[in-house]
């Protein structure tokens, strides 16, 4: 259940968040939202999920899934092996991963038919216009040129955050919608929240941190 607002942790390869680094990270967010009574999820690399997922009780998340159904496929990650590998949802089109939008839809909907929620990704306020026509169950914006980086989307593209938020209600109201780039302090949330954000998408901020756990904690007080 990925219940909002929420902070969802993106551990994408780094190696501190790989494998056994990926474990201890893991039993970090899950000790934490516990602690905190706060909505913690994280999007793993799939090689980890099962594992991950027989060890925590926050939701696990995919990073990514392939349009393609049983069968006579090699090397894709197939949504039904996801599913029972443990994943509750599925991160779709982040930057680093972009997908055509034409299949987007397909993407989506092979998520939906295998029980998975879907977080698409939106690199601005138009993409996440054409984005929410798709009727996914969360669309994070991230503005990829801040990904990475020290200066959050909050402070340096507020707009972005607010003006997607009035753009995708108008179309959905039903659709949440997070903000991530950049994040790395309790202001940062506590901003894009303020915006009208259902919550955040984090990386570096967390997996990179000397301190994940404090890290992690100083994210949470600006989520209540
Ligand atoms: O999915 C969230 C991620 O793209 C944000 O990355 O390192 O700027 O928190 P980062």
């Amino acid at each position: 259940m990925l219940k909002t607002p929420i902070i969802i942790v993106n551990f994408k390869t780094y190696k501190e968040s790989t494998g056994d680094n990926a474990i201890k990270l893991a039993e970090i967010c899950n000790k934490t939202a516990k602690e905190t009574k706060t909505s913690i999820a994280i999007a793993v690399q799939s090689t980890d999920i099962y594992k991950i997922s027989k060890i925590v009780s926050i939701p696990v998340l995919s990073q990514h899934i392939d349009a393609i159904d049983f069968g006579k496929n090699t090397g894709f990650l197939l949504p039904e092996s996801i599913k029972q590998a443990g994943a509750e949802a599925t991160l779709l089109n982040h930057s680093e991963h972009r997908l055509d939008f034409e299949l987007l839809k397909i993407f989506i909907e092979r998520a939906k038919q295998a029980g998975l929620k879907t977080i698409v990704c939106a690199k601005d306020v138009e993409d996440a216009k054409k984005i929410a026509g798709l009727s996914p169950d969360f669309i994070a914006v991230e503005p990829p040129e801040l990904i990475g980086g020290k200066i959050s989307v909050s402070e340096a593209k507020p707009e972005v955050i607010s003006d997607s938020v009035k753009a995708i209600k108008s179309i959905n109201k039903k659709i949440k919608v997070l903000c991530g780039a950049g994040i790395h302090n309790k202001d940062d949330v506590k901003k894009a929240v303020k915006l009208g954000a259902d919550g955040i998408l984090v990386a570096s901020g967390i997996v990179k941190a000397g301190n994940q756990e404090a890290a992690l904690k100083d994210l949470v007080d600006g989520l209540i």
